[in-house]
């Protein structure tokens, strides 16, 4: 850039004046922030235009980029809209952009970051969804990647050409992060240091979720509840939807059909479910109604440009809306949480988040969905006054973080389990995610596997569709179809749309509610393992649930592989749907969960990877029952006789485990001449692992299957004669 466009850029700039061309900016700055990690930050770069609600801290520079660092955005201005490019050179495969319909490989694909309320993924042809994440991971020949990071939450457009990264916002500039590591796995760690990692989940968050919006009662709900447990299908957590409220006031229940919230959590404890509920950001305007009183008195809502307060249309009709860009608001919000909880609820459901704004009776070209561009936020603390453009994509980011805090401080001897339905990158700190409002189709059912791998490589592994399909009917082939791997998926719920057909495990006759039964058996037998990997994720930001080109980065024929998935490093899935997917090479056998899975049609095919070890439980109904008597170890040996897997065991709950009551077991299982030795050869943490005593193993070497018993203390010696 020569000193003329610099001086016209700072003219033009400073002065605010609009340009049609695009002006190059120059680098003010460039450093590395961590391990491959580097910030490009532009001239003209100001925080108070564009805040960061992305980064977990802010990055800390430590020392110059290195002389053969090559990956260097571009940054430019437009009209006053800031943009940067990444150009690339040689054979990338593109991935991530965080909640994405299409395919896993995002070569050749645009997406619009604005969230919006996206029923059955028909907004702009599902390139705009509920959630943003300014985020692109690129995998070279040679199994290395990169990601890139544009740190702004302003209206954008992400394009990945297969030579070029384009990030088009609509706001002042931003700074840009780019990670270079050995492998996508390292970049993701990279991610996780630069946007943090989830929290480790109450174990009973991993076990099944029944959901639907209309379980309209209490008694409708205890129906459910008694239905699982009497055809013996394992689920752990029962969804109050919108139909629990008082004519849809948040923070309020309906006082005929939920008179006694306290009465119908205890009895769900009582038979081992959990109950979640729902909250949406927008809060009725009636003067009547104690939260719209308080939070006028607190000066929370969002204002129009001249002052008054913005109203917009949710299910109660006109609502104010918390401006959760205030310190003092989302404290404010935070507080609501303590009587509400008080009844009894385990979790919460932040929904219709974007915010997303019912404008439908405005002529179609005046239709937002939700607030004027222009509408202000008060901003405080570290964040700026701002517009709505600016802020709309952190508004449910910034509404989990309050009802994160609020929850944990109404309980803060337990693990706050938070969904959202709109989020921000960096927003896996506080909420897990569903993918919205999906169509009971096949093509969303397939659509399911890609977009849940694409959220867990952009720092999101706690997510899952609904499993069904949430809108229109679903018979029982789609069902099954869907469960059968939906089951192994990392956040598990059915959930279904008023108006549609039932959709619980046995609503489609007896063979699927069996087959219902075998995939949700399948789940909890998995518990152990699963949790494990929920662990790790919360320390690493691995995704739980991964493209099958992790199993080796340097394989192209997996890159673009988006039927079957990995659970970890050790477990591969192949769903039933899947028409000749490419697995990856080395040993990989089929394990069996559960009686009669392989005359199932509609189970997943699980294969444990050579060299591994998965522990596994036994089937119980819940996550609170004890999934230890026995342990089982699936063990795959590798071609020298040797496997490795590990088990991360603590209360389920709480928060123990950050005062070292968790135990990290590491298995090891090696052949000596005939003779297979599995044992524990490493425990970390104080816990003493007293739930195991007896282990019974499934080993499979050279093309066949053995198994043995023994006992966590002594191990187990096989015979492999
Ligand atoms: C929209 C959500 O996406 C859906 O899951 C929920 O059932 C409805 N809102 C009603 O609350």
């Amino acid at each position: 850039m020569n000193l003329k466009s610099i001086l016209l850029t700072l003219f033009f700039s400073s002065a605010g004046i609009t340009t049609s061309t695009a002006q190059e900016i120059a680098l003010s700055k460039s450093s590395l922030v961590g391990n491959g990690i580097a910030e490009f930050i532009p001239k003209g770069f100001d925080k108070n235009k564009t805040p960061s609600l992305i980064l977990s801290s802010e990055p800390k520079s430590s020392g110059k980029l290195p002389a053969d660092w090559s990956l260097i955005p571009q940054f430019s201005f437009n009209n006053n809209k800031a943009s940067a490019v990444l150009n690339l050179k040689g054979e990338i495969s593109l991935y991530g952009g965080g909640e994405v319909t299409g395919p896993l490989l995002r070569n050749g694909q645009a997406i619009k970051l604005w969230n919006t309320d996206t029923g059955a993924y028909s907004v702009e042809g599902g390139k705009r969804l509920y959630q943003t994440h300014p985020w692109v991971m690129g995998v070279r020949a040679d199994g290395s990647a990169f990601g890139i990071i544009f740190d702004s939450t302003w209206k954008a457009e992400l394009i990945t050409n297969s030579d070029q990264i384009i990030y088009n916002s609509e706001g002042a500039l931003f700074r840009v992060y780019i990670i270079d590591r050995k492998s996508p796995q390292e970049v993701i760690k990279g991610l996780s240091e630069l946007t943090g990692t989830i929290k480790l989940p109450p174990r009973w968050a991993l076990g099944y979720h029944q959901c639907r919006f209309s379980y309209d009662s209490e008694k409708r709900v205890m129906e459910i509840a008694d239905t699982f447990r009497e055809k013996k299908i394992p689920c752990d957590v029962i969804w109050m939807d919108i139909d629990y409220m008082q004519g849809y006031r948040v923070f309020t229940f309906d006082s005929i059909r939920f008179r006694n919230p306290k009465i119908l959590n205890d009895n769900l404890h009582k038979k081992g479910f959990r109950a979640v509920y729902m909250i949406d950001p927008g809060v009725k305007v009636d003067k009547e109604y104690a939260i719209y009183k308080s939070g006028t008195q607190n000066d929370v809502w969002v204002k129009k440009p001249n002052g008054e307060e913005y109203h917009g249309k949710v299910w109660p009709g006109d609502c104010a809306f918390p401006d959760f860009t205030s310190p003092k608001t989302r404290n404010w919000w935070a507080g609501l949480y303590k009587d509400f909880m008080s009844t009894g609820i385990d979790g919460v459901w932040n929904d219709m988040n974007e915010p997303a704004v019912n404008d439908n009776d405005f002529p179609e070209a005046q239709r937002l969905g939700t607030m004027p561009y222009d509408t202000p936020h008060k901003g405080g603390g570290n964040l700026p006054q701002g517009s709505h453009l600016l802020y709309h994509n952190a508004y449910g980011r910034l509404m989990v973080e309050a009802s994160y805090e609020g929850i944990l401080k109404t309980n803060p001897s337990k693990r706050p389990f938070l969904l959202t339905r709109s989020n921000l990158m960096g927003g896996q700190r506080y909420a897990a995610t569903w993918t919205g409002d999906n169509y009971a189709s096949w093509e969303h059912l397939k659509l399911s596997v890609p977009m849940s791998l694409t959220l867990g490589l952009s720092g999101q592994p706690f997510n899952g569709p609904d499993i069904g399909g949430f809108l229109g009917n679903t018979d029982g082939d789609l069902w099954a179809s869907w469960l059968g791997f939906g089951a192994l998926m990392p956040f598990a719920r059915g959930h279904a749309c008023a108006g549609t057909n039932d959709k619980e495990p046995w609503a489609y006759g007896a063979e699927i509610e069996k087959t219902s039964r075998i995939a949700l058996e399948r789940r909890y037998r998995l518990l152990p393992y699963l949790y494990t990997l929920f662990y790790e994720s919360s320390k690493t930001g691995m995704p739980v649930m991964a493209p099958v080109f992790f199993a080796d980065s340097k394989d192209l024929r997996l890159r673009t592989e988006e039927q079957a998935f990995l659970l970890g490093e050790n477990l591969l899935v192949v769903p039933a749907f899947a028409k000749d997917p490419v697995l990856p090479s080395g040993i990989w056998e089929e394990i069996n969960l559960v009686e009669g899975e392989k005359q199932d049609k509609y189970q997943a095919k699980l294969l444990i990877k050579g060299g591994s070890i998965i522990p596994a439980g036994k089937i119980i109904q819940n996550a609170g029952e004890n999934s230890f008597d026995p342990l089982s170890l699936f063990v795959g040996l590798d071609k020298n006789g040797k496997a490795i897997g590990n088990l991360y065991l603590d209360d389920g709950d709480g928060f123990g485990f950050e005062k070292q009551d968790y135990a990290l077991v590491t298995f090891k299982a090696e052949k000596k001449d005939n003779s297979l030795i599995i044992k524990v050869s490493d425990v970390v943490g104080k816990r003493n692992s007293k739930e195991i005593n007896k282990i019974n193993a499934s080993v499979f070497w050279n093309g066949k299957a053995y198994s043995g018993n023994g006992t966590f203390k002594d191990g187990i010696t096989i015979d492999l004669k």
